[in-house]
């Protein structure tokens, strides 16, 4: 990346698409109604690092069921803007899933195959039920057949950034989700 500004990456965001007070909002809601759905489930929130962190860590504080948490790590190989569908796990999550209740918690589905290949080897695991909760879902872009059990908020074909989603590994302590300016791409 050249021509960002070194001091204060909000100067690189062309427009916020998704605001703090937005994101509060709606992770409070999802929180209130994750917390019904898995009440008495006794659930294990997964977190898919690194993108999911902030998401992870308000929404589960908004939960009010008993639940363990677990951590993820994947890498898909792949460019920044396009994913090849090839999926490794990098770490691993430390509980045993076999007959427990699961959510996966991922910050945005966009081709969709990271997650469906993840799907696929948590199902061989055997939990009582395996569901995702993504922030963000960009349904246009889809190139499998997945679609998140839960969604923040649905958005366009644009490459966002910020609230744990990045750029070359930048940009995630963005407190909301914008657009970088168009002439940082490349
Ligand atoms: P998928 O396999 O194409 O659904 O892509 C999933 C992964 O690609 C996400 O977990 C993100 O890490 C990354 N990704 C997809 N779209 C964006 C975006 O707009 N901004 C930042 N990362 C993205
Ligand atoms: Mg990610």
């Amino acid at each position: 990346m050249t021509g960002f500004d070194k001091d204060n990456m909000n100067n690189d965001i062309d427009h916020v698409l998704v605001s703090e007070e937005q994101l509060r909002e709606r992770i409070a809601e999802m929180g209130a109604m994750l917390s019904e759905e898995y009440k008495d489930k006794n659930p294990i929130l997964v977190c898919i690092l690194r993108g999911a962190v902030h998401f992870f860590s308000d929404l589960s504080r908004h939960m009010t069921c008993r639940a363990q948490l677990d951590f993820m790590s994947i890498s898909s190989y792949g460019d920044e803007l396009k994913t090849s569908g090839i999926v490794r796990i990098a770490k691993d999550m430390d509980t045993s899933i076999t007959g427990r209740h699961v959510l996966i918690i991922e910050d945005i589905m966009d081709s969709g195959h990271t997650l469906k290949h993840l799907k696929k080897v948590l199902m061989a695991r055997e939990p009582a039920s395996l569901k995702i909760c993504c922030l963000l879902d960009k349904p246009s872009r889809r190139e499998c057949d997945i679609a998140p059990d839960y969604t923040g908020f649905v958005i366009p074909n644009e490459f966002v950034l910020g609230y744990g989603l990045d750029c070359e590994n930048y940009y995630r302590n963005l407190p909301y989700v914008g657009v970088l300016k168009p002439e940082l791409y490349k």
